[in-house]
């Protein structure tokens, strides 16, 4: 049992030398502390602990180790100092014996710290070492870090097997391990949770036409398919599913459809327009493919905020082997370059699984979409429709899917992520499980009821209950369960000056 009161009112600093993985620890380490009531000394302020993070990558790092040690425990006279990290487990006893110290913790207890810190009191003749042997190190703890904001830091591995003669690392931290796949996507939670607080945004989606001139071999709405009985709505019938949304609180509305040739850039100007015009208060985002920059620029013009346009896959040959040879990957990636420089909040994703897509094409993708900052992420399961050449083709995994979310959310904290309809048409609590790995928008089905089934993009699309603009209650009520509620907020992409 850890003695709370120890640690009423006091202050620490904390001192972090070294390699990244540091300072998610440090920051863990401060994060287990303030859970106990311990706040960060701020400028100038005296600590009653301080915990020192140590390297010892070279001599000169342990050099550098002891004469911080020795500046910290000068600078905060009669503070508790409690020294971890790489140095303090390869000379426990030399560390101990540095003046000031009173803790020296192991790689294995550096997570562990609440337990030993005891009743702060100073100790007179060398620090208290607590250190396994580095053949014992076995444990993983989870660590993350947010400190310069614009990206977390997150822990995915720790220790190492490969001995190289120059390095300390296995000897340090212990033989090669890594964290849980359960406790990465806690971490994706938290983050989503420190910048959205418990709020979903809602977008109205309106699904305004099922023609389209492509022939992706995925999509169930592609050219080639003979048997989807085709629609596209007419302006009223928009500007009525628009109205419909706005009385049940929604305030973005998304325009989805097809690649329809019969559907002009005037027309689709004409449309935004009316909306900007009846709904100045509300964000306007369109989803309709691939278009001239003149014409994306119309659109923006005419009161258009957002575009989604997913690249589906990054890797060329992969690309190809998803879409026929008239539909080009590079002339997608200029219209998200497009797209972002007009100035639309723009969201871009893959699907997860989808034939073909290897661990490296995934790689490609997070690394473009790191390059890219979209303001908005969607990514879910790859679902095989009847009517397409992959038919036979199996799902994407929600697992698989979850920890993607989880990384988008760690990589782009403040990015605009929905938990999908395809995942909640892959598993039951799909919705939920995608909030919980850190999606922080649903986008709940607009469009007129006799269509709907009509949009078949994959087998067994859900559109009703709580995935239905008519079932906000029943979706509130869902995510209640899970501690959450929608927000009826428009829900634009924060920008701040780190993450643009
Ligand atoms: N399975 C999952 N997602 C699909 N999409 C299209 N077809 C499928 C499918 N079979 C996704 C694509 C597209 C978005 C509108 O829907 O990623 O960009």
């Amino acid at each position: 049992m850890i003695d709370q009161t120890v640690f009423n009112n006091k202050k620490a600093a904390y001192y972090t030398l070294g390699c990244k993985l540091n300072f998610a620890e440090t920051s863990t380490i401060g994060k287990l502390l303030a859970e106990q009531g311990v706040r960060k000394v701020r400028p100038g302020e005296k600590a009653d602990i301080c915990v020192v993070n140590t390297c010892s990558v070279t001599e000169l790092a342990d050099k550098k180790c002891r004469q911080a040690i020795r500046r910290i425990s000068k600078q905060h006279p009669g503070a508790f100092i409690v020294v971890t990290g790489c140095y303090a487990q390869l000379k426990p006893e030399e560390v101990s014996h540095i003046e000031g110290v009173d803790l020296v913790l192991g790689a294995e207890q550096k997570l562990e710290i609440l337990q030993y810190l005891e009743n702060l009191e100073k100790k007179e003749h060398g620090g208290t070492v607590i250190a396994s042997q580095s053949k014992d190190i076995r444990s993983f703890s989870p660590s993350c870090s947010a400190d310069d904001r614009t990206r977390h830091f997150l822990k995915v591995q720790d220790g190492c097997d490969y001995y190289c003669s120059y390095c300390t690392i296995p000897f340090a931290r212990g033989r090669s391990r890594n964290g849980t796949i359960a406790s990465m996507v806690e971490q994706a939670q938290e983050v989503a949770l420190l910048h959205f607080g418990n709020k979903i945004y809602i977008r109205g989606l309106i699904e305004i036409s099922n023609c389209c001139r492509n022939n992706c071999y995925y999509c169930g709405i592609r050219k080639g398919n003979p048997n989807i009985e085709r629609y596209r709505l007419s302006r009223e019938s928009i500007l009525n599913c628009c109205k419909q949304g706005y009385e049940l609180g929604f305030r973005t509305f998304v325009l989805q459809g097809g690649e329809d040739p019969a559907l002009t850039n005037d027309q689709i100007e004409m449309t935004v327009a009316r909306i900007r015009q009846e709904y100045p208060d509300c964000a306007i985002t369109l989803s309709l493919g691939e278009k001239s920059r003149e014409a994306y620029e119309r659109f923006f013009r005419a009161g258009a905020n957002r575009y989604l346009l997913r690249h589906e896959t990054y890797n060329e040959l992969h690309y190809r082997q998803l879409h026929p040879a008239e539909m080009s990957g590079k002339r997608r990636l200029q219209c998200l370059a497009d797209l972002k420089e007009i100035g639309y909040q723009t969201g871009t994703g893959i699907m997860v699984g989808s034939p073909g897509q290897t661990v490296e094409h995934i790689i490609e993708d997070l690394l473009f979409i790191e390059k890219l900052r979209p303001e908005m992420i969607g990514i879910g399961p790859f679902l095989p429709h009847h009517d397409t050449p992959f038919a036979e083709y199996p799902s994407g995994t929600a697992e698989q899917t979850i920890l993607l979310l989880s990384i988008f959310r760690l990589m782009h904290p403040s990015a605009l992520i929905p938990a999908t309809t395809a995942l909640a048409t892959l598993i039951p609590d799909g919705r939920e499980r995608g909030i919980l790995a850190g999606a922080n928008v649903v986008m709940p089905n607009l469009s007129p009821r006799e269509e709907r089934r009509k949009y078949e993009l994959y087998n067994d699309k859900a559109s009703l209950g709580a995935e239905s603009a008519e079932g906000l209650a029943a979706l509130q009520k869902q995510l209640k369960t899970i501690g959450y509620e929608i927000s009826t907020e428009r829900g634009d992409f924060k920008y701040t000056t780190e993450n643009i």
